[in-house]
This record gives structure tokens, sequence and C-alpha cells, in this order.
């Protein structure tokens, strides 16, 4: 692996910090995933051990930190979709003390980007230990959790140097789609085998490079919602919640916003008594059976003073809206609608000053417990 390294890979170039460069890649990464994982008619191409494996489960577990959890979540939405088999997805740190294993024949994935996670890998050695199934998707091929796991996929995603993750991010999700796939069209699942995924991930990476092309007028945004504010939240519904999550993870960890990605519908159950006058609330709506609520949620935040701004889908957007994005496929909309999300991270810390590739009390890979 380190042998097809390629030098522009690890340097910054052009570019003044890693996580811009690393943003900007993800249009190639889903282009290169296309090339790793399917072939020329538009199959897919997984061992099929791993897939013989997950159909022989009855549910899935998904083990993961931080990022690559939150990616954890887009996946079962996939596999569910496609594979009819139950997901359920776990912090590393909190399932390793009493994992709750409900069920006869479980199949454990592992998303980890640096493949070198304390928290992951101590599961990981219970599980062999009890000789349970386990498949790692990383990036870094040969790391521990890599080797240690029954099976491996790689990412693909090229060395990933930014302490927030970004491109791993959605090559995760590209990965687990494939994954879905690989197991839904072996099971004859109707949604899995009329998805062309191959076709729909080059519409993502294609969409992918619009949004980043419109960079500095999301920067423009960021300055005028997010210059002065100590805190943000980000809601949506289904996967756009799941998305919530991942934006306010990076808008917390590189620009120190306080900020929190929730459940729309969960607002008014305690927390919309922390919106305050020029609060600002940025929705994320691209599923088209929950975008009515999620909107009646931001009109709910807005008569309390927030300051929304809305990420939506084309085909779901309003002229209001700050951020349209050009429709995808449903089952993959997380793949676009988080880069804006990256990108107003990006903006929010460069506009104040901080170090966007090394945030303060950060590792890149976290290797203690
Ligand atoms: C991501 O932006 C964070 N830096 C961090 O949450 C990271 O995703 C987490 O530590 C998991 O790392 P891994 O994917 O290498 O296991």
């Amino acid at each position: 692996y380190e042998a097809q390294l390629d030098l522009s890979d690890i340097e910054k170039g052009t570019y003044p910090y890693y996580m811009l460069k690393e943003i900007d890649e993800q249009p190639t990464v889903m282009r290169r995933i296309i090339q790793e994982y399917t072939d020329a008619i538009g199959d897919t191409m997984i061992d099929e051990k791993i897939v013989k494996k997950i159909i022989a489960s009855d549910r899935i577990y998904v083990v993961a930190c931080g990022t690559s959890y939150n990616a954890g979540w887009v996946g079962k939405a996939l596999l569910e979709k496609m594979t009819n088999i139950p997901v359920e997805v776990h912090l590393s740190s909190e399932f390793g003390y009493n994992m709750p294993l409900l069920s006869e024949k479980p199949f454990f994935i592992f998303l980890s980007q640096s493949g070198e996670t304390a928290d992951s890998r101590q599961v990981l050695v219970q599980l062999n230990e009890l000789g349970l199934p386990s498949l790692t998707l990383t990036n870094v091929a040969g790391s521990t959790l890599s080797r240690e796991a029954d099976y491996t996929l790689l990412l693909h995603a090229g060395p990933e140097i930014a302490v927030a993750s970004t491109k791993a991010y959605t090559a995760q999700i590209a990965v687990l789609a494939v994954l879905a796939k690989a197991v839904g069209d072996s099971k004859k699942n109707q949604s899995s085998l009329k998805f062309d995924l191959a076709h729909e991930l080059s519409v993502i990476a294609a969409v992918m490079e619009t949004i980043i092309d419109e960079k500095m007028s999301i920067s423009q945004l960021v300055e005028e919602y997010l210059s002065t504010t100590r805190n943000a939240f980000y809601i949506g519904r289904g996967v756009d919640y799941f998305v919530s999550m991942e934006a306010s993870l990076k808008l917390k960890e590189i620009s120190y916003i306080q900020a929190e990605g929730f459940a729309a519908g969960e607002l008014k159950h305690g927390t919309i008594a922390l919106i305050e006058e020029g609060t600002p609330v940025l929705g994320v709506i691209t599923d088209r059976k929950t975008a009515a609520h999620t909107r009646g949620n931001l009109k709910e935040v807005e008569s309390r003073g927030a300051h929304n701004f809305v990420i939506s889908l084309g085909s779901l957007s309003k002229e209001t809206d700050q951020l349209i994005i050009p429709d995808v496929h449903p089952l993959l909309t997380p793949l676009v609608s988080i880069i804006p999300t990256q990108l107003i991270a990006y903006f929010a810390t460069l506009q104040r000053g901080y170090d966007v590739d090394k945030p303060r009390n950060l590792a890149k890979s976290v290797t203690v417990e």
C-alpha cells in the first residue's frame, strides 16, 4: 500500500490547509470507489465470503467513534433498506463494557479511517476471543483493525492528514452503499437490484464538484450567520439528522462553536429552550418524507428568534433557502448534503483565525482508550 502512495497525496501543494484539499478530493475518491468496487457493467465486486457471512447473520452491529460513528448511522439506513437485516450502531467506547448481543448470528462492521482507534480495537479483541465475525472498513491497509478483523474493505480515499475527517466520511458511506448493494443483490432485494449504484455515485461526484466550486458563496454565508455566535444547531430528520450529527461535530472540533446536531422533531422536548435571538439554526432537508415537518420545526425556532439557514435538495427547495443542492438518488443524499457543512466548518474556523488542520486538544488518531 505504501508503494501506491503518491507523494502529491501527502503534500498540501497550493492548498492553505489539508482539510480544504481533502474536501476537494471527495469527487475523485467517489470515482476511485466506483473503479475499485464495481465492474464494467456496474455490478459490485465485494469478496463473496463477506457477502455470505452477512447474509447468514440476523443482526449487524456497526461499531465506531466520532465521524466514523456518524457515517455508521447513514450506513444503517443503506444496509437496512437493501438487505432487510436489522442494524445497530454503537459507540466503541460504550459498546465494549456490556455488549448487548441480542442475536444468535451477529456480524460486526468496524468503521475506522485510521484503523488504529483504541476504543474500537478493544471491542474487536473481545469479539475475536468470542470467535464472532468482523469486517473493518478503513483507509489504512495493514492497520491494526484491518489485520485483526476477519475481513477488510479499503476506503481508497488516500491519506487523510487533517484532524477533521471529511473524505473518509463520504468514502465510508460510499463503500457501505457498495456493500449493501452486494448483499441486497445477492438476496434479490428489489431496492438493491434496481439501484444503479455505479451510475448514481458518478452523479454524486459531479454534484459534489458543483458544490465545491461554489465554496466562496458559502464563505460569505458563514460570515453572515456564524461570525460572532457562540453556539449553533444543525437539525434534520432521518438521514438529515445523521448528517446534522456529523455537521455539528465538524463545526465543534475546528471552530470551537458549541454546535449540536438534533433530531428536528426533538427540539420541542426541551432543547428549544436554548434558542435565543439570533441563534443560528441550520436545517438539512433532503428527504421528501420529512421535509414538511422539518420546515415546521424551522418555523418554530424562527418564531423564537433563531437565524435560520436552510440546506435543501433542489426538488424540495424554496427560493428562500440559503444553499440548494442538485438532486441525487434518495439513498445517497448524505454524500452531497455533508459537503456544504464541511465547508461551513472550514470557513468558520478560518474567519476565527484558528488552525484548521490542527485543532486544540485533538489528535488525528486516538490510540488511547
Ligand atoms: C473526525 O473529524 C474526528 N477527528 C474523530 O472523531 C475521528 O472520526 C474518530 O477519532 C474516529 O477515528 P477513526 O475513524 O480513525 O477510527
